[in-house]
């Protein structure tokens, strides 16, 4: 499974590529804002950040809008996947796009349905926000599996990214679902990695590593 990093934070970013951990960057507007930069600036600095796809939200409304800013986004990197939201407008503009080689993905996806008609317009991606549906009281995990399924059934070959990551748990149940990618916070990427029994382990490493008879000045 490819994990995408989900912030627009340059630190963060840096931090989890230098782990060699990532395999790309999405971004939306919401992450985007929190970082209080000159949106171009920033998004040229994640791609300089990172050598992956790199997820960025085209925020126009009608079809012919998302298609000229998709193009300028595009323009950026070549690594600049553009988001699309899952609304008529947008699955006519990635149609126009994945004609012209734009890799896109659709993005704010709740549904079965959603994640087949993104397919069938020819999206490169499609991102299923399973947090979103926990938070009204459904499995949003379910969503991923019956995907997958529907997607397996028919050959389909757009990447399934699993978005709204909340926790460690959503990505374990992410990877048994045979999603392609996960898009994961950097707090629950830097989770992933903690377990106490690691911890308990290095603390008594190093202890006994002090009782060690060591050459005078020299560290073994
Ligand atoms: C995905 O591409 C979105 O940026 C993100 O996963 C949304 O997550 P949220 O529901 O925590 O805002």
């Amino acid at each position: 499974m490819k994990i995408f990093i989900d912030t627009a934070n340059i630190a963060q970013i840096r931090d989890a590529a230098d782990m060699g951990i990532i395999d790309g960057v999405t971004t939306n507007p919401t992450l985007v804002a929190r970082e209080n930069k000159p949106f171009l600036e920033l998004i040229k600095e994640i791609c300089e950040t990172v050598d992956g796809p790199i997820s960025v939200e085209a925020v126009s409304q009608h079809c012919d809008e998302i298609v000229k800013e998709a193009k300028q986004l595009a323009k950026i990197n070549k690594n600049v996947v553009v988001k699309v939201p899952l609304v008529k407008e947008g699955l006519k503009a990635v149609r126009i796009l994945n004609k012209d080689k734009i890799l896109t993905n659709v993005t704010l996806c709740f549904s079965v349905p959603q994640a087949l008609l993104a397919a069938k317009a020819g999206a490169t991606y499609v991102s299923p926000f399973i947090g979103r549906l926990d938070d009204i009281g459904h499995v949003g995990m379910d969503l991923i599996r019956d995907i997958r399924k529907v997607y397996d059934n028919y050959g389909i070959r757009t990447q399934i990214i699993v978005a709204s990551i909340r926790n460690p748990l959503h990505v374990i149940e992410a990877a048994k679902a045979g999603a392609d990618c996960a898009t994961i916070p950097y707090d629950v990427l830097m989770n992933l990695m903690k377990h106490p029994l690691t911890d308990i382990g290095v603390e008594r490493f190093l202890n006994d590593w002090k009782k060690v008879p060591k050459p005078h000045g020299r560290g073994r």
